[in-house]
């Protein structure tokens, strides 16, 4: 059986993400796996279930040399709380480099190409560099944060990058998800008691007023999609 029909099987019997990361680790090779991690709500509940029920799964973040400093005392607090190795990836110095001659400290205000050239050297390239190797890939993703995820699957195949990506808290309400972190003494973001449910880049990421959506507070000065290329189909 190969390793998608594997987990289509656990995840068809699975939907308790503990046990759904339990028989992750069982049927798998450690090393094949990967997590990301931004330190969100999300990310902070997957890593502790990890650190719980697949302890030696690999981690990895995206420093895009841009985040919250908020963010980065989070990351701080968890590798001294669960004593992880978290693996970081940065945009490459000759990427960066071209990037600023092109457009600028500032330029993904200016176009949403730009933008999306600044999310590719930040996020996209350094990304790839972090599931070479894998087969599985674990995230954070919710249905619940934007149409575009509304429809996705617990388990599914990502042609873009070749790998099998896991949402384990796919269907968690955000009301949940910090139910969840409150209750296990889980490092958390503090943004996000200050109206910041989706944290991304400093320069790109506001809080949201009330009745706005998940996401609206990520690049919200485009119309767009609101995707940099991480999980956009
Ligand atoms: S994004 O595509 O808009 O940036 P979002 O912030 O919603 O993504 O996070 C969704 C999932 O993408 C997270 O749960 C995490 O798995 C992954 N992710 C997002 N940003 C990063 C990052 N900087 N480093 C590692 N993983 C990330
Ligand atoms: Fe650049 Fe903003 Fe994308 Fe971060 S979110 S990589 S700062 S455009």
């Amino acid at each position: 059986m190969s390793y998608l029909e594997e987990l289509e099987q656990l995840v068809r019997y699975n939907n308790n993400p503990a046990d759904l990361l339990k028989g992750l680790k069982e049927i798998t090779d450690s090393r094949d796996v990967t997590f990301s991690t931004s330190f969100g709500a999300e990310d902070q509940v997957i890593t502790h279930l990890l650190y719980t029920h697949f302890n030696n799964c690999p981690i990895f973040t995206l420093d895009t040399g841009r985040l919250f400093q908020e963010t980065y005392d989070t990351f701080h607090s968890t590798i001294n709380k669960y004593k992880l190795d978290i693996e970081v990836f940065s945009p490459d110095s000759d990427d960066l480099k071209n990037l600023y001659q092109n457009q600028g400290a500032n330029g993904f205000y200016d176009s949403i190409e730009n933008r999306k050239s600044c999310c590719g050297v930040r996020k996209v390239i350094p990304l790839k560099k972090a599931l070479e190797g894998k087969k599985i890939w674990i995230t954070g993703l919710r249905s619940e944060q934007s149409d575009n995820r509304s429809d996705l699957s617990q388990i599914e195949y990502d042609s873009h990058f070749d790998i099998i990506k896991i949402h384990p808290i796919l269907d968690w309400s955000w009301e949940e998800t910090m139910q969840y972190l409150t209750d296990n003494g889980i490092p958390t973001n503090p943004l996000h008691k200050k109206g910041f449910p989706s944290i991304g880049c400093m320069p790109c990421t506001r809080a949201i007023d009330q009745g706005e959506d998940f996401r609206a507070g990520r690049w919200w000065w485009e119309q767009s999609a609101k995707e940099c290329g991480l999980h956009s189909k």
